[in-house]
């Protein structure tokens, strides 16, 4: 039988397929480099705020002050959650996963939105600032019901950072870990075509919307090998205990051919330069809070991670000097990865409307192996 994929090649991964233009991040994996429409994550990472980063996604420029302000505004409009959202959220179990509860109201937001189907470029923009605005108290507020507390509302006066610690804790954050926060915030915002952009793109793809899209991204930066390592980072710190047991955990994960969590990524064959931020504020926050043993632990395995696969281009990513902070921060664990997502609403959203504005169905193929021509075998003869 003639097959029409014969001439195609296999790409299992997608490691060398392009799958169109892009203005948003740039990645250079053998320097280690990552910019946003060409401003260098550093510079975001020190001068920027995750307000002001979402803009430059969205628009491929820098705001002026008064671009930011009237921005940021309209971003704090769409604060907090309304009483059927809030009702739905006191529905879910305490035992549910923040991520798929974080998925579910992702997708209920579109039920508030009489303009879910419209695809103008001002009705996307309402959708990415909606999810944006809206996930902080989706996670927070979860977090406290699971815990039997009062949720705290949203507050306009703050920045994002601020208000979601506030919705958390229910107190204001002190500035550096607000700011601690909001540097997270930036460095997770993109990151070019990883696999939850991807997700959405797929989704944008079939002209369905921006709620649909993200809602699935939510679900595919979920796994381990996504965004969900820096849970699996934090859980083997735990399961580690002590800095003296860190040679035989490496050594016996990497002797039985299992991955580290926290390490190696599909791109960065060298340092992947937002772990070395986060690793510099891992140590900051874990001095102050009383978790030195925690960053000793992340750093000694980093150093027998360097010394057995370093040479392979197996360096620290995203997630984990990700887990010390978060965790030194007062994050529940299992929020880590909700707390990623809440940052990249930023980059799905930029994503969507860029796919939107030149799109193409992304329908790719498989090779088929199975047979052809089989009898259908009536069920009682089977
Ligand atoms: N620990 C030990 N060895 C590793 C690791 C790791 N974390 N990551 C890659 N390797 C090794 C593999 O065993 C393989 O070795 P081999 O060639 O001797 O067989 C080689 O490096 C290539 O690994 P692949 O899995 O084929 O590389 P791929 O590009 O598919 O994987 C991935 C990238 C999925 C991120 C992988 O490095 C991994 O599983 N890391 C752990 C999970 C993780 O931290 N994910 C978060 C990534 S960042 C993000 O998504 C936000």
């Amino acid at each position: 039988m003639a097959d029409a994929t014969a001439a195609m090649t296999m790409d299992k991964g997608l490691d060398h397929t392009i799958i169109g233009e892009s203005t948003k991040s740039w990645i250079d994996g053998t320097k280690g480099v990552l910019e946003y429409v060409g401003i260098d994550i550093d510079d975001l990472a020190r001068n920027s705020t995750f307000e002001e980063t979402c803009f430059l996604l969205f628009n491929d420029r820098l705001p002026s002050q008064a671009e930011l302000e009237a921005f940021t505004a309209d971003l704090r409009s769409h604060y907090g959650l309304s009483e059927s959202m809030l009702a739905m959220l006191r529905t879910f179990p305490s035992t549910a996963s923040p991520m798929h509860v974080v998925a579910t109201m992702t997708a209920a937001m579109a039920f508030e939105d009489s303009a879910c189907n419209d695809t103008s470029p001002e009705a996307e923009m309402n959708k990415a600032l909606r999810i944006i605005a809206k996930t902080p108290a989706v996670i927070a507020t979860f977090d406290r019901l699971r815990k039997g507390l009062d949720p705290v509302p949203a507050d306009a006066a703050n920045c994002i950072a601020v208000d979601f610690l506030h919705m958390l804790n229910g107190e204001l954050p002190g500035e550096a870990t607000a700011r601690a926060l909001d540097v997270c915030l930036i460095l997770h915002a993109d990151h070019g075509i990883n696999a939850s952009t991807f997700a959405t793109m797929v989704c944008v793809g079939t002209e369905s919307d921006m709620y649909s899209a993200i809602a699935g991204a939510v679900g595919t930066l979920r796994g381990p090998l996504h965004g969900g390592a820096n849970e699996r980072v934090m859980a083997a710190l735990e399961q580690i205990g002590a800095v003296d047991d860190v040679e035989d955990f490496v050594m016996g994960r990497l002797s039985r051919k299992e991955k580290v969590p926290g390490f190696g990524h599909r791109v960065y064959k060298a340092y992947d330069p937002r772990a070395t931020f986060l690793k510099t504020f891992a140590k900051a926050i874990a001095d102050e809070t009383g978790n030195e043993a925690l960053y000793e632990r992340s750093r000694a395995i980093e150093e027998v991670m360097a010394r057995e696969v370093g040479a392979k281009g197996i360096h620290p990513n995203v997630d984990f000097y990700s887990a010390t902070t978060y965790f030194s921060m007062g994050l529940s664990i299992d929020l880590f990865t909700p707390v990623f997502a809440l940052s990249r609403n930023a980059g799905w959203a930029a994503h969507a409307m860029e796919r939107r504005a030149d799109n193409r169905l992304i329908r790719p193929r498989c090779q088929y192996t199975g047979p052809h021509g089989a009898d259908y075998v009536p069920i009682a003869d089977r």
